[in-house]
């Protein structure tokens, strides 16, 4: 008996003196492993007398238990000495309620666009969505714009396949007719969407940008029907009544077409937003060219419309001050956590 005392006095002080894992189970090998002491008690067993074999079993097996516990105990306390160790070196503070999932916001234009499709929608409007890459038919040709025709020139356009057939759409009024294929007049439109340009990028000027072009196609539309709409929807836009002038301006699909401006809503006598003017360039429209309808499939006897092209983009800029277009596609964070 004492020898098995001996023994489990001795495993247990190599086993508190071990300094860490590996060596408490190589402890733990010495003494219960196929070669290591007990093993050895073991083997004693046919050499006792068989009155006394039974017991001495017996006791061997619970010398192996009291090891293997206090091997468990002590893995127990090493593993927890090390997390207090290591959350005391790292600042480990349970307490700290945990770090909230940064929240997201949307768009300065997404929120213009929302914002402008409720305003039409409530006249009546109905949003269409149309492609980005686009077919030069429904880009230019539909539009008045042939291709020997100097308008293109100023359309500084992306283009998709060696012929020419596809293009990034330089701006939104190829939905003008894709819309007249699709809707029986009358019936009033707006298409929201990015346009693309091979421009040489300034403050101003970036290679994508957003317009809105919105149509409205009936019997007998006039000048009058088209200022009418625009006031209504830069009053819309800018919360209060805004005079507006109309400078002649040369769109090929439209005739007569226009510059329409606003007043500056942001001074009484000159500002930096209107450079000293107090107007606006805002909206350029005009009244559908025959030739537009005729592309759309409609007779331009029996209808007739009037098309307008919001800048998104310079709409957003005025609006929320920012001074350079190209922060809108940066996917700066900075600049999008304050919208
Ligand atoms: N599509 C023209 C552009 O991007 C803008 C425009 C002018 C649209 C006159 C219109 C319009 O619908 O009537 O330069």
């Amino acid at each position: 008996m004492e020898d098995r005392e001996a023994l489990l006095e001795d495993a247990r002080a190599q086993i508190d003196a071990a300094a860490d894992a590996d060596a408490v189970k190589a402890v733990e090998r010495a003494f219960t492993g196929k070669k290591g002491s007990v093993s050895a008690l073991m083997a004693k067993i046919p050499t006792l007398p068989p009155e006394e074999r039974k017991a001495f079993g017996q006791s061997v097996n619970e010398l192996k238990r009291a090891i293997q516990a206090h091997v468990q105990a002590r893995l127990d306390a090493l593993a927890a000495a090390e997390l207090a160790s290591d959350r005391e070196a790292s600042d480990f503070d349970p307490t700290l309620p945990p770090p909230r999932p940064q929240r997201g916001s949307l768009h300065p234009i997404t929120q213009v666009t929302r914002e402008l499709e409720d305003l039409f929608e409530s006249m009546g409007y109905e949003v269409l969505d149309g492609p980005e890459v686009e077919l030069d038919f429904y880009n230019f040709e539909a539009l008045n714009i042939p291709a020997d025709h100097p308008a293109r020139d100023s359309q500084d356009t992306f283009f998709c396949d060696e012929a020419g057939h596809l293009v990034m759409r330089t701006h939104t009024s190829p939905g003008q007719v894709r819309a007249m294929e699709r809707l029986e007049p009358p019936f009033r439109i707006v298409v929201p969407g990015k346009c693309f340009r091979q421009e040489t990028t300034d403050a101003t000027h970036d290679h994508t940008f957003h317009q809105m072009e919105g149509l409205v196609v009936a019997k007998d539309v006039s000048v009058a029907h088209l200022i009418g709409a625009m006031k209504t929807l830069l009053a819309g836009i800018f919360e209060r009544e805004l005079d507006v002038r109309m400078r002649p301006g040369f769109f090929p699909f439209v005739e007569p077409g226009f510059e329409l401006d606003a007043r500056c809503p942001f001074c009484e006598d000159g500002c930096s937003v209107c450079k000293q003017t107090t107007w606006i360039e805002l909206l350029p429209c005009g009244l559908v060219h025959p030739n537009v309808l005729r592309a759309g499939g409609l007779d331009p006897e029996e209808w007739s419309g009037f098309a307008f092209g919001l800048g998104l983009s310079r709409l957003v800029m005025l609006r929320e001050e920012i001074d350079d277009i190209r922060h809108m596609l940066s996917g700066n964070v900075r600049f999008l956590e304050q919208f």
